[in-house]
């Protein structure tokens, strides 16, 4: 039976307070590290227990660390990267909120892991309570000697700072969100050279995401045979799913990665409203291929969708039922993403307002046949022509609706409306 891990206090009034999370066994993973092991030492733990990182892409954590130069004279830094923009996730919140000392404490082993003296948590603009959360937990930590000058008199220092974002979603790209911590327009950097090498200041630096830090902690207490235990070997640990849209219990839950997705739907998040069928989900957030209703019999994890031609992404499951017009929902997604682009490469900038022009068109029962050949189109010229992956999210998202719904923007193109919502 699978207990959770990362969010077993968060209903715990006090779980925000260091003392409670001292008697849970709190900060006891830190003081591990830096009193008895070497930065090595950890990211071997780390690398054992293939941790691979939450925020999307789900690359091997540990190996990640492994770039970062062991012999060089510029300082180090650790960013766990609190931004949470892509839609239909909100998993980070919850541990920014409930666990904030998990999530510090994560950020604290990864700094000490890379031989970083300093350490920021970027957090998205909207999330003002939040980051004051943050900023009293790295309060406490102080004032209990986790942080600052020779901490506990094992020589490490480590300062930890929480940097307020502006609300972009091109922020939470590891390269714009750097761009942004030095005070500069989010424009995501070419890659390579990578952070791990040339990150902040141009100096090397580690972006991880909020979950995946706050696995280390775990791992160093309990063990990376532990943590490999839990769901697929290649890819384990607990994992917090998002699940919103056309669901009667909608909410985040944590279970072991690999859940069913149809478990995850049915019993977890009690099925469709009003009992009506599923015509359609976004497993991994909004720029992730969609299923359909007979593809949901799958693993939750980053090799099963992968073989599905889809992503686990950011594991914001979005549910759509019958009822849903999926061009009013790709239109929708297709505003976000122009909204969002950053405008520094021209596919991108270009492609997705115009994009949103044909789909609004289409929507509209204004567009030809033609039109949807024109979208497929413009998506395939959006793909991989990009800086950074927001054009590759703008346009996945395109050509997969396209692929797997092609018959509901022909209805709509042949009836010169909406079928579902025509009162627009
Ligand atoms: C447009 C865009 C937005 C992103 N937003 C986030 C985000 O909000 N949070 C996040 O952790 N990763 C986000 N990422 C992924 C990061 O670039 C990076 O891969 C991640 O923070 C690495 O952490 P991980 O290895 O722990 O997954 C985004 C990527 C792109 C292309």
């Amino acid at each position: 039976m699978f207990e959770p891990v990362l969010t077993k206090d968060i209903q715990i009034p006090e779980s925000q307070e260091i003392d409670y999370y001292l008697s849970r066994g709190g900060y006891e993973a830190f003081q591990k590290v830096i009193k008895s092991m070497t930065p090595d030492e950890v990211i071997e733990e780390v690398k054992a227990s293939n941790l691979r990182g939450r925020g999307g892409a789900g690359f091997p954590t540990g190996m990640k660390w492994n770039f970062v130069p062991k012999n060089t004279d510029k300082p180090h830094y650790m960013v766990n990267n609190a931004d949470e923009s892509e839609p239909g996730t909100f998993k980070d919140r919850l541990l920014l909120n409930g666990n904030p000392h998990l999530v510090l404490e994560g950020t604290m082993i990864g700094a000490f892991a890379i031989r970083a003296n300093v350490a920021y948590i970027y957090i998205r603009g909207e999330f003002a309570r939040e980051a004051r959360i943050m900023e009293k937990a790295i309060a406490q930590a102080y004032e209990k000697g986790f942080l600052g000058k020779n901490i506990l008199g094992t020589g490490y220092d480590l300062d930890v700072y929480v940097h307020r974002g502006a609300g972009a979603y091109i922020c939470g790209e590891e390269t714009g969100l750097l761009e942004s911590l030095e005070g500069k327009r989010g424009w995501p950097r070419i890659k390579p050279p990578f952070p791990a090498l040339e990150g902040l200041f141009r100096c090397p630096t580690i972006v991880n995401n909020v979950e995946t830090l706050s696995c280390v902690p775990l791992i160093i207490n309990r063990g990376a045979d532990w943590f490999k235990s839990i769901g697929p070997e290649r890819s384990p640990g607990p994992k917090l799913f998002c699940l919103s849209g056309q669901v009667k219990n909608p909410g985040v839950f944590e279970l072991p990665m690999g859940t069913n997705l149809k478990e995850i739907i049915y019993e977890h998040g009690g099925g469709l409203l009003n009992g009506k069928g599923l015509k359609a989900v976004i497993p991994g957030g909004s720029s992730v291929p969609i299923l359909r209703p007979e593809e949901i019999d799958v693993s939750m994890d980053f090799d099963s969708l992968a073989q599905i031609g889809s992503m686990l992404g950011s594991a914001g499951i979005i549910v759509m039922d019958e009822g849903t017009c999926l061009v009013d929902a790709l239109l929708n997604i297709a505003h976000f993403y122009r909204h969002e682009s950053c405008g520094q490469c021209t596919p991108c900038r270009e492609g997705t307002y115009w994009a949103e022009q044909v789909l609004r068109k289409i929507e509209h029962g204004q567009a030809s046949e033609k039109d949807i050949d024109m979208l497929e189109e413009m998506a395939r010229h959006i793909n991989f022509r990009t800086i950074c992956p927001l054009g590759d999210a703008a346009a996945m998202p395109i050509m997969s609706f396209l692929k797997k719904f092609r018959d509901e923007f022909v209805q709509h193109v042949r009836a010169g409306a909406c079928p579902l919502n025509s009162q627009l």
